[in-house]
């Protein structure tokens, strides 16, 4: 059973909400980080509790919501060993799986439906990772950047 840690902010709340439904009746071991309200909150802490959850356990997923994925993204991007992609479109999300190995899928609410999202979480959730040459791309991210 694969295991998800889900968090949000205020501007992905809604969506979050929906997907751990999504996600439960699916099968899969969901822990949701919150928020457990729509109190404004600031995305980088979600984000980076998904991320430290991750640390620990590697086999698993994190999906993180915003209003648009974008601050999720960039915030998540900024833990070594994180993958974070944000995906608007079912190429994006098969892609990120299968090209780059992502461990994180970023979705914005204020972009994407709640059925495109659920489609595109269960995309990101089946694609396997195709390794070959995108191993050796992959392995770059952790080298040094100056
Ligand atoms: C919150 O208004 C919004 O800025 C945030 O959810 C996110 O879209 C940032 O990238």
């Amino acid at each position: 059973m694969k295991t998800v840690y889900i968090a949000s902010d205020h501007a992905g709340f809604s969506l979050k909400n929906f997907l751990v439904k999504h996600l439960v009746e699916k099968g899969y071991a969901v822990h949701d980080l919150g928020p457990a309200d729509t109190a404004r909150c600031d995305y980088p802490d979600s984000a980076f509790a998904v991320t430290s959850a991750l640390k620990k356990d590697e086999s698993a997923f994190g999906i993180l919501i915003c209003g648009t994925g974008i601050g999720m993204s960039m915030a998540a991007n900024r833990v070594p060993g994180i993958r974070a992609a944000l995906a608007a479109c079912e190429f994006h999300a098969r892609a990120c799986r299968a090209h780059n190995n992502a461990n994180v899928l970023c979705l914005g609410e204020r972009v994407t439906g709640p059925g495109v999202a659920a489609d595109l979480a269960d995309i990101f959730l089946n694609t396997d990772f195709e390794g070959g040459r995108h191993l050796r791309r992959v392995e770059l991210f952790d080298k040094k950047q100056d």
